[in-house]
């Protein structure tokens, strides 16, 4: 085996659909520290795409099983010759739990795509193996901690300069699609708090101190007391027969009194809009108050402009090359990351809070002891009270 700083990790990735191709282009071409040994896709396009796009000769294969056949497995968490060292879990969010506990359970360190699951049951099964095998990596990709900008924001507020951050006013709107992929979407992907919130619920939990990940300087205790939520389905009424809507607002007080508050969406006509206000006791920031493509400025006769990001993928291109070296880095050498398990674990939490919350209707506590959010009464066997509404629908 190669020394210690000369190896390699040997990674496999699980799922090469949209994000999944993204992590397969960074991790083959972008990461020197790793070698990618086999794609795993069902998709009969996948052999296709791999060979133009990364290579001819690396293996596509069909199932887990088909590559956990192939490659052994690290022993005792140990690295050995020719063994499988890590996966990229990039499947819809539904099979995400599952085959993350498999991985774990086998002794190989994972990069998951965020969220953990579709629900709450998922979250706490991923947690549980990870738990079970302190040895192995679980890193949960909240992409957003790996981005530039949102890092000299957060160094901006480590360093004091901001005073205390007591309010982080987040937004996330897709560019809309005709299509409407995103209505049968739903539900693989547990809505639009959990799938597309989660985002902004961790961000504003880094940027008010309630991370545990390196880099946390100033801490807080405060635990989440309360959130509220509201949807309102401006082009998909049919999206309310899940429980969900294509433009959603969210509210979360702390304990201390400080709170967060986001609105996402799937019906941006301009382009893909991701922005993120701080406000602190002695200034604020903003990130990315402008989603410009580039640094291009049109002076003419509409006025002045500047062309908008059309997708989080130009948005946050080389935030996911960070992403594949950090991770790659982190299972290497054993360096801490910029973002925990437990940390994606608390934002499902809230995000859990928050879809009961607009499917209810209410106003949802959280526990103080467990930390998770206890499902109103208004919940169960009842979609009365929901607070989605569409452009039908009477209050
Ligand atoms: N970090 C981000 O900003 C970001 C952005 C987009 C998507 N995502 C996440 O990435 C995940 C994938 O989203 P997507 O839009 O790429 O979905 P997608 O539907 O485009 O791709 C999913 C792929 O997984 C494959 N698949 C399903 N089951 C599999 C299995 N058992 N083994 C191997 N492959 C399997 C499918 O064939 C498909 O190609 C979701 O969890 C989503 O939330 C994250």
């Amino acid at each position: 085996m190669a020394p210690a700083s000369q190896r390699k990790l040997r990674v496999a990735l699980i799922g090469c659909g949209r994000q999944g191709k993204v992590h397969a282009l960074n991790f083959a071409m972008s990461t020197p520290r790793c070698d990618v040994v086999a794609i795993v896709d069902p998709a009969p396009t996948t052999a296709d795409w791999v060979r133009t796009n990364i290579s001819p000769d690396l293996p596509v294969l069909r199932t887990p099983e088909d590559l956990y056949a192939r490659y052994p497995c690290p022993v005792g968490g140990k690295p050995s010759s020719g063994a499988l060292d890590a996966v990229v879990i990039s499947t819809e969010t539904a099979f995400h739990a599952t085959l993350a506990c498999d991985a774990i359970g086998r002794g190989v360190h994972v990069l998951l795509e965020k969220p953990i699951s579709i629900d709450a049951a998922g979250d706490e099964q991923v947690l549980a193996a990870s738990k079970a095998r302190p040895d192995v990596r679980v890193v949960v990709a909240l992409s957003r901690r790996f981005d530039a900008s949102y890092r000299a924001a957060f160094d901006r507020l480590q360093s004091g300069e901001l005073g205390e951050a007591f309010l982080v006013k987040s937004a996330t709107v897709d560019q809309y699609d005709e299509s409407g992929w995103f209505v049968p979407y739903s539900l693989k992907s547990g809505g639009i708090f959990i799938d597309c919130g989660i985002h902004d619920i961790d961000i504003a939990r880094w940027m008010l101190g309630l991370s545990d990940a390196q880099g946390v300087r100033q801490r807080s205790s405060a635990r989440v007391k309360r959130c509220f939520a509201i949807g309102y389905n401006a082009l998909h009424p049919e999206l309310g027969r899940y429980g969900d809507a294509d433009n959603a607002t969210g509210v979360v007080q702390l304990t201390d009194g400080r709170s967060f508050t986001f609105n996402l969406g799937r019906t941006a006509i301009h382009g893909h809009e991701c922005s993120c206000e701080i406000i602190g006791t002695k200034g604020r920031v903003f990130v990315n108050q402008n989603p410009a493509m580039n640094r291009v400025q049109i002076l003419d006769g509409h006025g002045v402009r500047t062309e908008s990001t059309p997708t989080y993928f130009e948005r946050f291109e080389q935030a996911f090359v960070t992403e594949a070296r950090e991770f790659v880095a982190g299972c290497l050498d054993g360096a801490d990351m910029c973002v925990t398990l437990n940390d994606a674990v608390e934002a499902a939490r809230i995000a859990t809070g928050l879809t009961y919350a607009v499917r209810s209707g209410e106003i949802v506590d959280f526990d103080q002891k467990t930390g998770k959010p206890i499902p109103p009464r208004g919940l169960v066997g009842s979609t009365a009270g929901t607070a989605i509404v569409d452009s039908q629908s009477k209050l």
